[in-house]
């Protein structure tokens, strides 16, 4: 595991887009494994940025969502679909047919889970999956559980998720209940993680994750277990875990 010690949000994003950026370089033709929520967009913004200045080229890069909310369409403000468009797709040069979700819309679940888990092993597994961290460890929609879920599944948010993605929503609208997310095992295989933690809120549950027990609790501790793991916290998210220069730089 490397720990990325930033000053702050902006500097914890550049960070992050400079270790995405490396892989795109090294391999143009990589599948990224992406995220939603507000710890991601900083990262999106500076590859967008390091497009439009010429340093970064997507054309042949391939994408999977890690998660999308149960019952939304794509073209829904709330969907993790229209996120990606709107936040990174529809500002670069990557070809959409390469961009892949769970279909909220799927009418039937299993056959939806089955699909996403056959696009990514068409695709040949993920190269770099990048990953926020819920409040109360979640990683994707893998919630507190008794079990690591292996595969894509669909699964009930918890109360504190949904009450937590209520500050995205516009008032009157109510999150969904239940959600699709890669399992813990698709995102294990992926060759190199890269955690984006920012914020004070963040520093508790990232501190159990990477040094408490490995325990389908806190689903993000599997972590600890990937050969490959890079965390990149703002000061705030990494004052509970970077005590000297030893384990972080
Ligand atoms: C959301 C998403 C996750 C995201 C996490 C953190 O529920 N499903 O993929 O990484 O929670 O979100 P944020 O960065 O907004 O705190």
């Amino acid at each position: 595991m490397q720990i990325y010690k930033t000053t702050d949000y902006h500097d914890m994003s550049r960070k992050a887009a400079n270790i995405i950026s490396a892989q795109i370089i090294l391999k143009p033709n990589s599948v990224l494994g992406l995220a939603t929520g507000s710890t991601v967009l900083g990262i999106y913004n500076q590859l967008v940025e390091w497009y439009h200045k010429g340093d970064l080229d997507f054309s042949r890069i391939s994408t999977v969502n890690l998660d999308e909310y149960k019952g939304l369409a794509p073209d829904n403000h709330q969907s993790y679909r229209y996120y990606m468009d709107q936040n990174l797709f529809h500002q670069i040069n990557i070809n959409k047919e390469n961009t892949h979700l769970p279909n909220g819309q799927a009418g039937n679940v299993d056959e939806e889970c089955a699909r996403f888990n056959d696009i990514i092993e068409h695709l040949g597994g993920i190269d770099l999956q990048l990953l926020g961290l819920g409040r109360n460890g979640h990683i994707g929609f893998n919630e507190p559980s008794e079990v690591f879920e292996k595969g894509t599944h669909c699964v009930r948010l918890t109360g504190s998720t949904r009450e937590a993605n209520s500050r995205l929503f516009d008032r009157g609208e109510t999150v969904p209940e239940y959600a699709y997310t890669m399992g813990i095992r698709t995102i294990l295989l992926a060759k190199k993680i890269v955690l984006a933690v920012s914020g004070e809120d963040k520093a508790e549950i990232l501190k159990e994750a990477l040094y408490g027990p490995v325990s389908p609790a806190v689903p993000a501790s599997i972590l600890q277990l990937h050969p490959d793991l890079i965390v990149v916290a703002d000061a705030a998210a990494a004052n509970s875990i970077c005590f000297s220069g030893e384990e972080c730089v």
